[in-house]
């Protein structure tokens, strides 16, 4: 265990550590917009710049491997300056006004918010290349964006996709895809992803934008298990209370983020889009039983529950064991589906038992 000074405290660390890592372990805050704990250190956004003792310039905390003996002050008024200077630069080109916020939360608002930054430095035209792409769910405003390229990493590093790039020169640097295709003629899986790794909401998910929708500071974040498939990833439905008459709406899908559930801040195209269904009108509400004339009519749950059971019992008490079988789903957790077996065998004695995901 290597040893160094942070803030005036020494701190141990591991071979490989960085400044920011170690601060984070030691309670200390360093602000970041283009660190993202599962992609490799870019030091892009410049925001985490700290001081190194002997070290004329400031060093990004976020992409500096630790050393023993280095002496890091990650707080004074050097490194305060530089922070509201860096955040009045960024204001030069990116809407300030907090009512531009449609979708995804702008946190390079607040931290300009939080560091007193001057917004009155001038204004820069926006001069970067506006195209539209017909995909259903990913929305790109390039005005705020501020090629910090976390999007760009996240679907290299993490998806293994590359479905987009860093595009132009200087200021006129952007994100967009091989010949400026919609990401539908691109190897892009939908995973949206870079939406949610994206610092000031410049990627952004379309239908809620479409639907003006409320922006998702304002809806209330329930967590929750996604029932596409047996993983159990972590997902948060973001709801707005007074949708739908009172009802309450869903209006996006969020990851919980990185390090906090087992699927890392990552969800699949499914798991992040298709969420409509929850609210479909042709949804069952109600189990349903078919009754003597045909027809299905609602019915408690203990009734349905009954009904199946005693209609499988009938089958198994007179053709046999072999004349049931059972078919669970890869949409079930690993535990419903262990069940569902012990179900067969142990209470039917049947051995035809069989789950999607075996084919
Ligand atoms: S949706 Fe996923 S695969 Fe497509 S560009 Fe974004 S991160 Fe890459
Ligand atoms: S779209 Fe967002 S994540 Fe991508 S480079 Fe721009 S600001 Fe960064
Ligand atoms: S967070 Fe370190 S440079 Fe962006």
């Amino acid at each position: 265990m290597n040893e160094l000074t942070l803030n005036g405290q020494t701190a141990r660390f591991a071979e490989g550590e960085t400044l920011l890592d170690i601060a984070s372990r030691h309670g200390v805050e360093i602000p970041t917009l283009c660190h993202d704990p599962r992609l490799d250190p870019a030091g892009a956004c410049r925001t985490c710049l700290v001081e190194v003792e002997g070290e004329r310039l400031m060093t990004p905390a976020c992409a500096r491997t630790a050393r023993g003996g280095m002496v890091i002050t990650t707080e004074n008024a050097r490194i305060d300056r530089h922070r509201q200077t860096l955040m009045a630069l960024y204001m030069t080109d990116h809407p300030h006004e907090r009512e531009s916020e449609v979708g995804s939360p702008d946190l390079l608002l607040d931290m300009a918010a939080r560091f007193n930054a001057p917004t009155d430095w001038g204004w820069m035209h926006p001069i970067r290349d506006v195209r539209e792409d017909r995909n259903p769910y990913i929305d790109f405003n390039a005005e705020t964006c501020i090629a910090c390229a976390r999007c760009v990493r996240y679907c290299e590093e993490v998806e293994g996709v590359s479905a987009i790039a860093l595009v132009g020169r200087g200021s006129h640097t952007t994100i967009s895809t091989v010949d400026e295709k919609s990401l539908l003629d691109t190897t892009c899986e939908l995973c949206g992803g870079c939406i949610d790794v994206c610092p000031t909401g410049a990627m952004n998910e379309k239908l809620p934008l479409m639907r003006g929708q409320k922006p998702e500071r304002k809806l209330q974040k329930v967590r929750s298990t996604c029932n596409f498939c047996g993983v159990g990833c972590q997902l948060d439905l973001n709801v707005d209370p007074e949708g739908r008459d009172g009802l309450g709406q869903i209006v996006k899908i969020t990851s919980p983020p990185p390090g906090a559930t087992t699927n890392d801040g990552n969800l699949c195209v499914k798991g992040r889009f298709a969420y409509d269904f929850v609210h479909h009108k042709d949804r069952l509400t109600h189990p349903l039983v078919r009754g003597s004339d045909g027809a299905l009519h609602p019915t408690t749950w203990d009734d349905a529950l009954q009904r199946a059971a005693d209609g499988l019992m009938g089958v198994a008490e007179r053709r046999g064991a072999d004349a049931v079988g059972f078919v669970s789903s890869s949409r079930c957790t690993m535990e419903e589906n262990f069940l569902v077996q012990k179900m067969a065998r142990v209470l039917f004695r049947a051995n035809h038992v069989h789950q999607c995901a075996a084919t």
